[in-house]
């Protein structure tokens, strides 16, 4: 019988991150200043990040080096461990093999504190005292309190409303780690305040709670913002994640024909497949597939063009998959992944072909994710589910064509506080909601002009 799970020593942490930027033949253009539209330099971002992770969003180095005092936090739960999912290809009688990455290890229960830790260090480094971000599903509000309280930050949570009303547990986690939670939209800031005002029932959105966490940053000389996603330095941080994925494919003599991640701003999906395309730079076979909610599809309705990152059009203007800063996703279950847009790494790759797109209603990737739980017994965050339900309609190919192949997810959060979400599909009222063409057109008529 082959191993069910697969480990590295803690001593086997990869001691370097690795930066897609210095191997892709086409970049992404450089993000624009909202205001002028010029392109951004450095300056620009010096409101918002300390020194070293504008370094790190923008450098073309290859590899960049991961500070001992982040590995020392990183060893908390590091490495993670790779899963062959045996009871899952039996289910589903298929000829695939599937592996599956698991990061609901992380105290926080994803893979979000992988760049949470690095980004409260090089703040703490930087002399910040306070950092202030938003979250969806409240995984990466809960990362980053767990990490301002490692470093002695104080943290401030815009946590969208709908998710805060849906997951207060995940409130309480946060404040566990010392950190002050905001719902949003709040009459806190003037982002919130003009949202209020036209939509007092608002469910919030990502988009809107960047405005506020944004706002809240520049407003206050001693506070920075963090970001949980879509930017190059998260995606670098991610890609532990994969490299560790690769050492542990190795131990088994396996590698990935596919590899497969949900993608909200893409963090979690770049994490493990950069490493994977820097191979097939090399003219590796890999396919690369990222899977959105039918909700919100950025990737595969989206338009690629320069975008704001956030509602109210206060950050640098990226140029990304996006459904236009102004669109509210409608209130799925996968907080997560009510995004706009995408990240422009990703935008890139997808648009050069390197990447694939796919959009899954709810309710099929809630069947994929009980099959999961119920064969595999980890109970996955309704993001990772997503990613599940790619990896069982690529096994599913291969039982239809018998034809074997490696599939490799990664499935980057438990679910422990997402049980009203399963509550909800046991009694019926998870409903399929499609993307909306017309609130779509009317949001991509917003777009900046550039
Ligand atoms: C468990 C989990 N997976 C995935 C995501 C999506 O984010 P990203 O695309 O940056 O990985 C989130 C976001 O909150 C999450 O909580």
């Amino acid at each position: 019988m082959s191993q069910s799970k697969i480990l590295l020593a803690e001593k086997e942490i990869p001691r370097q991150w690795y930066n897609i930027q210095a191997d892709m033949s086409q970049l992404p253009p450089p993000p624009l200043h909202p205001g002028t539209k010029k392109p951004a330099v450095a300056d620009d971002f010096a409101p918002l990040f300390p020194p070293a992770l504008i370094e790190q969003e923008m450098t073309k180095e290859r590899w960049i080096d991961i500070p001992d005092e982040v590995l020392a936090i990183y060893r908390l739960w590091r490495p993670s461990p790779l899963y062959r999912a045996h009871r899952l290809e039996k289910a589903l009688g298929t000829p695939a093999r599937i592996y599956y990455k698991y990061e609901g290890v992380s105290p926080a229960g994803s893979h979000k504190p992988n760049t949470a830790v690095p980004q409260a260090y090089y703040n703490k480094q930087a002399g910040v005292k306070r950092l202030s971000t938003e979250t969806g599903a409240g995984q990466w509000g809960s990362a980053l309190s767990l990490a301002c309280g490692f470093f002695g930050l104080e943290c401030t949570v815009y946590m969208v409303k709908i998710s805060y009303r849906q997951k207060p547990y995940r409130r309480s986690l946060m404040e566990v780690w010392g950190a002050e939670v905001i719902p949003s939209p709040s009459d806190r800031t003037e982002a919130g305040r003009k949202v209020l005002a036209k939509h007092p029932d608002s469910p919030g959105s990502l988009g809107m709670a960047i405005s506020e966490a944004v706002e809240d940053a520049v407003s206050r000389e001693d506070t920075r913002y963090a970001l949980g996603s879509v930017l190059n330095h998260v995606m670098l941080h991610q890609t532990i994640i994969g490299l560790e994925a690769k050492k542990q494919l190795d131990l088994v003599g396996d590698y990935p024909d596919v590899v497969i991640g949900c993608c909200g701003g893409g963090s979690n999906f770049s994490g493990l497949a950069f490493p994977f395309l820097a191979d097939k730079f090399n003219g590796r076979k890999v396919r690369a597939l990222a899977v959105e909610p039918a909700a919100c599809p950025s990737l595969t309705k989206g338009t690629l063009a320069y975008d704001f990152g956030d509602t109210a059009g206060l950050t640098p203007l990226l140029r990304m998959y996006t459904l236009g800063h102004s669109f509210v996703p409608p209130g799925i279950h996968a907080g997560g992944l009510r995004y706009h847009g995408a990240s422009p790494l990703i935008s890139q790759l997808c648009h050069d072909g390197l990447v694939e797109g796919a959009a899954y209603p709810q309710q099929a990737v809630f069947a994929s994710a009980l099959l999961f739980a119920r064969t595999e017994g980890i109970l996955p965050a309704p993001e990772s589910a997503h990613a599940i339900h790619g990896a069982v309609k690529e096994a599913e190919e291969s039982a239809k064509t018998g034809k074997p192949q490696t599939i490799l997810f990664s499935l980057s959060g438990h679910g422990h506080f997402d049980l009203a979400a399963y509550d909800a599909y046991f009694s019926g009222q998870l409903e399929d909601v499609g993307y909306s063409e017309e609130e779509g057109k009317r949001a991509l008529a917003e777009l900046p002009e550039v």
